[in-house]
């Protein structure tokens, strides 16, 4: 109806869709999550410290962000976290017992997948449940004996941008938090938030935009990252996917040999995540593989390298290179699925939130 189109047009602001304006909102979500969720991030803590086994579950963009939330509590807090996709975590819970935690991360709170095998574990085992959820009075905000309301703002396009990295700013700073260094975690974010505006304000849209009309057409994308960039990988894949019907495909860079790189022909656009970790000499030499067998490389690192025939430059923020990692990959989704002629907001075949199996 014309009052539904006003409302809309109203919240879309000057912005033709949502996933732009969401990326958009970015920075100052990440700013407000520095500022306001120390607390939940030690109750967290707190309550991973008190337990026998941890879990995190999601599904979608929520399992990539969990994914890499054990990679950051391994590196920063030194603490083993188990991870698993919602609808596998049913067959991993025979030593869940009442000292398990299990987090489980999801916008809507109403993913059937997280729900299901959740409410299971805790009528059955006795499992403690912690949320980070970005939907207050949510079917999960309201099961879980801890909610972190993510605090994102609502997310209109199917896609999720925002809620994502405002769950890997929580993580981040829980993992600090649980090392004894929150101010640190929190520091962090803030230099993640000026890491986002810089990539949204400098220009970099009409690179992503120059990039996306070189590869637009092409069938296959690959994608990869080691360590804290493997789940940006498998993110950024998941992004392009999702709004372009592009084969995307994200890899640990070392398995490269392992069978990927078959797939490798002329001119075949390959992403590669390289921040400046301990991971960047050994991804830089992958890319170099796939370049050798023709692989067209683009580099998402705050250095260029040679290799790269393609670079987007983000900035340097440690422990919180997965958060400016995601914001180039949205900006090249939204940006091909312009030029497929795709619906940026609603993709064909998804929904927002899987609520029925
Ligand atoms: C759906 C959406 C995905 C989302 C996933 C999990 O499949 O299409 O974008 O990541 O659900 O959603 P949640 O609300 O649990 O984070």
């Amino acid at each position: 109806s014309q009052l539904e189109w006003s409302l809309e047009q109203a919240e879309l602001g000057d912005y033709p869709h949502y996933l732009i304006k969401e990326i958009h909102e970015q920075p100052s979500i990440l700013r407000s999550i520095a500022m306001t969720q120390g607390e939940n991030a030690t109750t967290l803590a707190e309550m991973m410290r008190a337990s026998y086994g941890t879990f995190f579950i999601g599904c979608g963009t929520a399992a990539n962000a969990a994914l890499t939330g054990q990679y950051l509590f391994s590196r920063i807090a030194r603490f083993h976290v188990n991870f698993a996709v919602g609808s596998e975590f049913g067959y991993l819970e025979h030593f869940l017992t009442p000292q398990s935690l299990v987090i489980a991360l999801s916008q809507s709170g109403e993913t059937i997948d997280v729900i299901e095998p959740l409410i299971k574990a805790k009528k059955e085992k006795g499992v403690q449940v912690a949320a980070l959820v970005n939907v207050l009075g949510s079917t999960l905000y309201r099961m879980a004996d801890f909610s972190v309301l993510l605090g994102a703002g609502p997310e209109k396009c199917v896609l999720a941008t925002k809620s994502y990295t405002a769950k890997l700013a929580v993580l981040l700073m829980t993992a600090y938090a649980l090392d004894g260094r929150l101010d640190e975690g929190k520091e962090l974010v803030l230099r993640a938030a000026d890491g986002v505006e810089e990539l949204l304000r400098d220009g970099i849209r009409d690179k992503v935009e120059a990039l996306a009309e070189r590869i637009y057409d092409r069938e296959h994308i690959f994608l990869i990252g080691r360590g804290l960039s493997y789940s940006s990988a498998l993110e950024a894949a998941l992004k392009i996917k999702e709004v372009t019907y592009i084969h995307a495909e994200g890899f640990a860079g070392g398995e490269l040999k392992h069978g990927v790189i078959a797939l490798i022909e002329q001119g075949t656009p390959c992403i590669v995540f390289a921040p400046s970790d301990e991971t960047q000499a050994a991804i830089l030499s992958g890319a170099q593989e796939l370049k050798a067998r023709g692989g067209f490389i683009i580099g998402i690192s705050p250095k260029c390298s040679d290799v790269f025939d393609y670079w987007i430059p983000v900035a340097d923020v440690g422990d919180a290179s997965p958060i400016v990692n995601a914001v180039p990959a949205q900006l090249l989704a939204y940006c091909l699925s312009i030029k497929r002629g795709t619906d940026p907001d609603k993709p064909r075949n998804l929904a927002k939130s899987v609520t029925v199996k």
